[in-house]
């Protein structure tokens, strides 16, 4: 977990004399965005309908204590960090004037649903196969409940959950709980949420010698970015600086067809892993092949030092990682420097994903109906050119590696029929078909405010 060094983004300093951005307000902006779970972790989401906005007000009141910005999970009397988030809809329904929700991002007000054939949301994936009420205009407030034990977390829940009952203008209507699995992994078998970028000001080192840490602009409204320039911040000023937008989605994943396709397509276990890797970018163990490029290496895994050190520069024909791998299309990292056309740090995101569901038993290849998954969060000041043009130019669309008809072999809207290419030498390899591994449940676009953002909210009186 990150350490934040002493006194280096408690409260703004002058920084105009240096030519560096201005500190992080870190105690007014959401612990959710800035901090990793912690780890293990147990977690719940929590989707409310506002009936009353003076409830809704109210409620949010009630939860602003419970918030802890800025703070470490192992500070004394803090065991669960509670984010609050809310949809265009949402805003609406708590009394936000309409000149201040028109000053939001086009893609948030127009929300996830609304934004499925643009994203590749669609036919199985499509939201009116989506668990209700995502994507409907029930959803206002997200509330997203994660701590490294189960009683921490009932305690907070808890606390939330009386804020609410004590409202009767205000209905839970989804809940979703969430935890590590016991193998520290995802579904699939992965380790996940290595690969993170540095926030300029946050406290956290660098895990990637080769990028440079990102403007935090980039992840918080309020601040320069890396165009030098600055993301539209929600107007007024109050409720759009500290805050960040969040996406929310729910994605089942179909287990027992991948490690089906993937023992359909290997001869020996040694070689289903190899191909597993090949489609992630990394071993299970979270190594990548880029330092691991034969057989996995847990203790490089497991090591946060190294895990993330390095780059493509090197292998731009993908013999080691195939330029199509999940990791390699969502963070082309130095791979795209010959190409003036994509900055890649123009990309970056944020994302705070947890599984949910039951884990299908080692070595188990029929399906048992089980709901699992993840639920992939995404904190970034831009949706369109961070979240969707990941989502769309690089996971969905295979142009920018030069293969037309591939998508993201793990995550990517295919239909059944793509290929997946994996170079090597004497003559490159080509998987046929891949099948669609992960299913879209539903999701929300959402905007996590700062804490001074809230007290206005709680103060609306429209
Ligand atoms: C069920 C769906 C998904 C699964 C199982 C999954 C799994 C993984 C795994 C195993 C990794 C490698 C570990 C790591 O670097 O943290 C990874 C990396 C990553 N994924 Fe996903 N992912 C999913 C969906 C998505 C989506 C929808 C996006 C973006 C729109 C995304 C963006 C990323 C990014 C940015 C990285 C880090 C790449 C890097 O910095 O090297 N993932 N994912």
């Amino acid at each position: 977990m990150s350490t934040l060094p002493p006194g280096s983004v408690h409260g703004p300093v002058d920084t105009t004399a240096t030519g560096m951005s201005p500190a992080l307000e870190i105690d007014d902006i959401q612990s959710g965005a800035l901090h990793e779970r912690p780890s293990p972790y147990v977690g719940t989401y929590l989707l409310l309908k506002v009936h009353e906005p003076a409830d809704g007000r109210e409620l949010i009141r009630r939860l602003i204590p419970l918030l802890q910005p800025g703070r470490e999970l192992t500070e004394p009397g803090l065991g669960a960090w509670l984010t609050v988030a809310f949809t265009y809809e949402g805003l609406k329904v708590l009394g936000v004037p309409q000149d201040s929700l028109d000053s939001f991002a086009p893609e948030f007000q127009q929300g996830m649903a609304a934004r499925a054939a643009e994203i590749g949301d669609v036919g199985a994936n499509s939201p009116e196969h989506w668990e209700k009420p995502l994507g409907t205009s029930d959803v206002h407030i997200a509330l997203a409940a994660l701590s490294p034990d189960a009683a921490h977390l009932d305690a907070v829940v808890d606390r939330a959950r009386r804020a609410q009952e004590q409202m009767p203008g205000v209905e839970v209507v989804w809940r979703q709980d969430c935890y590590q699995l016991p193998t520290g992994r995802t579904s699939f078998g992965f380790k996940d949420g290595i690969g993170q970028p540095t926030v300029e000001g946050a406290g956290t080192p660098p895990t990637n010698r080769g990028e440079l840490p990102i403007k935090a602009g980039e992840f918080i409204l309020g601040y320069p970015d890396e165009t030098g320039g600055m993301a539209p911040v929600p107007t007024p000023d109050v409720l759009g600086r500290n805050g960040t937008y969040i996406v929310f989605r729910k994605l089942h994943t179909r287990v027992a067809a991948y490690r089906q396709y993937l023992h359909d397509k290997a001869r020996t276990r040694e070689e289903e892993a190899l191909l597993g890797a090949k489609m992630v970018g990394r071993w299970q163990s979270g190594a990548p092949l880029a330092l691991a490029p034969d057989e996995d290496d847990p203790a490089l895994g497991a090591d946060p030092a190294r895990n993330n050190d390095f780059g493509y520069a090197t292998d731009l024909r993908g013999f080691t990682c195939p330029a199509g791998s999940h990791a390699r299309r969502a963070n082309p990292r130095d791979s795209l420097d010959h190409e003036n056309s994509v900055d890649v740090r123009l990309h970056r995101m944020i994302r705070r994903g947890t599984s949910y569901g039951p884990p299908l038993p080692d070595g188990v290849l029929e399906d048992d109906g089980e709901d699992r998954g993840i639920i992939f969060v995404f904190a970034g000041a831009h949706l369109k050119r961070q979240f969707e043009f990941v989502k769309t130019q690089w996971l969905n669309d295979g142009i920018f590696i030069g293969a037309p008809d591939e998508k993201d072999p793990l995550v990517g809207a295919t239909d059944g029929s793509s290929p997946f290419t994996i170079p090597q030498h004497p003559i490159r390899r080509r998987l046929p078909d891949v099948p669609p591994f992960v299913v879209t449940r539903g999701g929300e676009y959402c905007f996590a405010p700062g804490l001074r953002a809230l007290r206005w909210l709680a103060d609306l009186t429209t």
